[in-house]
């Protein structure tokens, strides 16, 4: 099998010598001209204004930014969107209680006014881009410091900006693209009146849980709806009873006749952060060291409180967010150590490296531009290694515990009126009393049985660390004398627990309520925090800044570099959460040794996965009958099954969750929400043979509103092409 695919697509290079092969890319929808015919070539219909135009309306129109890490996109005229379940998720908790639990049984509101008003919520709107880099980089010369440099840019960058939104209500930034080497402005319109219109009950939208997090085959129904409001006139307002829907220049319509293997789609969204330029000494960085500890330091955290929410459905409910965001990394981790060796990257960059050193000494000029760069990378980044180490345990070690993020919120108060930034009573009182009550209301949640799982917590994780640090013979270099945690590690920070104030309710209304600056610095707790923040956070992080920036710099020069060598490549820039399109094709992989995976799951799938044992896998009463009935309605595919999901070969990252995914007629087919475990280490190294994006299918989505919900109001609103 592997072999037949091989060769087919040796026959296609063959057949198309100078046009690349949708696979890898995540392209500036502004520029897309240069794709048009690749995207056209491979199937799509319509044209690249069709998807970005600034002066008509366009498919650009009907996606957005949803809270600021998401992507959504316009499903009616009256600001009606769909994103996925895990990016509504905060939303939905919050307007859940006991008696009222959204999350577990699902929401829909019947009618506008049931709609729920999501204080904190924000969708982006692009109103136009611009390529700004002349203007941005006016005045800046080769000879020039960093700082020097960074200076003009900024101050460039102000006068655009300010010129862009100059007599509109629109907000503009600017985005910086290959380190540096471009510049984009991007002028916006933000919303804030944002409701919650629908979400499924979690057992379909968070279907197969962290056990089916990062793989294929899925069956999540990954989505939830909201609506946004606007001014009578139609522009952005703060949230009011009297605002209306908003009407979008453009939304998507629905096509629920799917799309088959090797057909063409799209993504349109936001994917936040890519890294395909890194050098050898970044990859194996980040291969050997941060990926390996950031796992294990998380599966200690993941041990604990698995084991806590075994004991009740209570623990479940406190835990179960907490659980899946830890996992979501740490899962992901684990797929991309496992890509990145497997592609040999480290090796692949290597040696790149070196022919780039030696197109480098071909001509002197190149020399002198580019001869020293791939030895300052490496010299930097030894120097990072010891900085970078320190800053990760501080964030995946000491930050794990309840007990040192309550720390670090005393500690904050405690160092400003040190430093005399406070010093008036009545100041140090009103910020004291709303520490008091943050510090209250974590007491009154269940206190007695967090605890135990919080001290376990703090207790692993310093333990792990400070061993870790023996171990290497460094533990001085942060824990300053040691001795006496040197002594038992284990038992001393169990004392450290027990003994601060901070595990005592009762001690800490004492101690917060009359501030006492001198007793509170002698707390065990806040002065193991202390300790570790200064000797990290403060020592070492303006040091980690400084080489961070030095790399950039170097990479600036690189990336020059590498597109100057290559220069018939087209490249495209790394994410940085700036609007992009993928386009690839609905095609299945070999994740292993005579196995294939196809291209598209359906409620069967649902039901052999069924557990009414496993949480992850309960399958509600009423979805069972409908699938029991047969009852798909019109979201049956052409062989009668219900379809769930499907995999393309689209280049997604992070942020690119709830992006529309659309057919060859820029129709809306299915909803992104995740990426195969065998392809996680496309953020780094992207292969075409491994790497496929996954989608909800529009029909289940469609299914649940319209069958299982009954939520026919919100049907109604849609166009829907069958
Ligand atoms: N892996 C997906 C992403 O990175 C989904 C994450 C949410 N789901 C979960 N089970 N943790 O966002
Ligand atoms: N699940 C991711 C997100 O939420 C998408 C991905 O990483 O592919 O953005």
């Amino acid at each position: 099998m592997l072999k037949k695919s091989f060769t087919l697509s040796l026959i296609a290079i063959l057949l198309t010598p100078f046009i690349s092969f949708a696979d890898e890319g995540m392209w500036l929808p502004l520029l897309l001209g240069k794709q048009e015919a690749d995207m056209q070539k491979n199937g799509m219909k319509i044209s690249a204004k069709d998807i970005y135009d600034v002066n008509n309306a366009s498919l650009k129109d009907a996606v957005m930014l949803f809270a600021g890490g998401c992507t959504g996109e316009f499903v009616s005229n009256e600001g009606l969107l769909l994103t996925n379940h895990h990016c509504g998720y905060g939303y939905i908790v919050r307007h859940s209680s006991v008696e009222r639990d959204y999350l577990t049984n699902g929401f829909w509101a019947l009618n506008k006014q049931e709609e729920l008003p999501c204080d904190g919520l924000s969708i982006t709107l692009l109103v136009y881009m611009e390529d700004v880099t002349g203007k941005v980089l006016k005045g800046v010369t080769n000879s020039m410091t960093e700082k020097e440099r960074n200076e003009i840019i900024e101050k460039n960058s102000k006068e655009v900006i300010s010129e862009a939104t100059k007599d509109n209500h629109y907000k503009a930034e600017i985005a910086p693209f290959y380190y540096g080497n471009q510049y984009f402005l991007y002028v916006n319109e933000v919303f804030t009146d944002v409701r919650l219109v629908g979400a499924p009950p979690s057992n379909i939208g968070k279907f197969g849980g962290d056990t089916d997090n990062w793989m294929w085959p899925r069956h999540t129904g990954d989505f939830s709806m909201f609506r946004v409001y606007a001014s009578k006139d139609n522009k952005p307002a703060k949230y009011s009873k009297d605002n209306i829907p908003f009407a979008p220049k453009k939304f998507l319509k629905i096509n629920l006749s799917g799309a088959k293997e090797g057909d063409f789609t799209f993504v349109f969204g936001y994917p936040g952060s890519t890294t395909q330029f890194l050098t050898s000494f970044a990859v194996d960085d980040v291969q050997n060291f941060d990926d390996p500890t950031r796992i294990k330091l998380r599966e200690k955290r993941l041990d604990i409180y698995n084991k806590a929410i075994k004991q009740g459905p209570a623990q479940r409910l406190r835990y179960a967010n907490t659980i899946a965001s830890i996992a979501n990394g740490w899962k992901k981790w684990i797929g991309e150590v496992r890509g990145l060796k497997r592609l040999n990257t480290i090796e692949k960059k290597k040696d790149f490296e070196n022919n780039f050193n030696s197109w480098c000494q071909v001509i002197e000029e190149r020399k002198e531009n580019y001869g020293g760069l791939i030895s300052s990378f490496e010299k930097e980044y030894s120097l990072r290694k010891k900085l970078n180490m320190d800053v990760l345990y501080l964030r995946e070690a000491v930050l794990a515990s309840d007990l040192m993020k309550n720390a670090r919120n005393i500690y904050g108060l405690l160092d400003r009126i040190e430093k005399g930034k406070i010093s008036d009573k009545e100041e140090i009182d009103l910020f004291s009393e709303k520490l008091l009550s943050r510090m209250q209301n974590y007491f009154s949640n269940d206190y007695t049985n967090h605890k135990e799982v919080d001290k376990a917590i703090f207790v692993d994780l310093m333990t792990t660390f400070y061993n870790d640090y023996s171990k290497e013979n460094i533990q001085s270099s942060v824990f300053g004398n040691s001795e006496e945690i040197g002594k038992n590690p284990e038992k001393y920070f169990e004392k450290v627990y027990e003994t601060s104030f901070l595990s005592n309710e009762k001690k800490t209304n004492k101690y917060l309520k009359k501030f006492n600056v001198k007793k509170i610095k002698k707390d065990p707790a806040i002065e193991l925090f202390a300790l570790l923040w200064e000797n990290i956070e403060i020592k070492q992080l303006p040091a980690l800044g400084q080489i961070e920036e030095n790399l950039d710099s170097l990479y600036r020069i690189y990336v020059r570099g590498i597109m100057e060598k290559e220069s018939s490549k087209q490249f495209y820039p790394d994410a940085n959460l700036t609007l992009r399109v993928a386009y690839g094709k609905i095609e299945p992989y070999y994740p292993k040794d005579a196995v294939k995976y196809l291209t598209h799951t359906t409620i069967e799938g649902i039901m052999e996965k069924e557990n009414p044992e496993i949480y992850d896998y309960v399958v509600e009463k009423k979805l069972k009958d409908l699938y029991k009935r047969k009852d798909y309605g019109r979201y049956k595919n052409e062989k009668g099954e219900l379809p769930i999901a499907f995999i393309a070969s689209n280049h997604t990252t992070s942020g690119n969750s709830g992006s529309p995914v659309l057919d060859a007629n820029g129709n809306l087919i299915g909803i992104n929400f995740d990426r195969n475990w065998e392809g996680t280490m496309s953020d780094i190294d992207y292969d075409k043979s491994q790497c496929r994006n996954i989608s909800l299918d529009i029909r289940y989505c469609l299914f649940i509103i319209d069958k299982f919900a009954g939520a026919s109001n919100l049907i109604n609103e849609m166009t829907i092409l069958e």
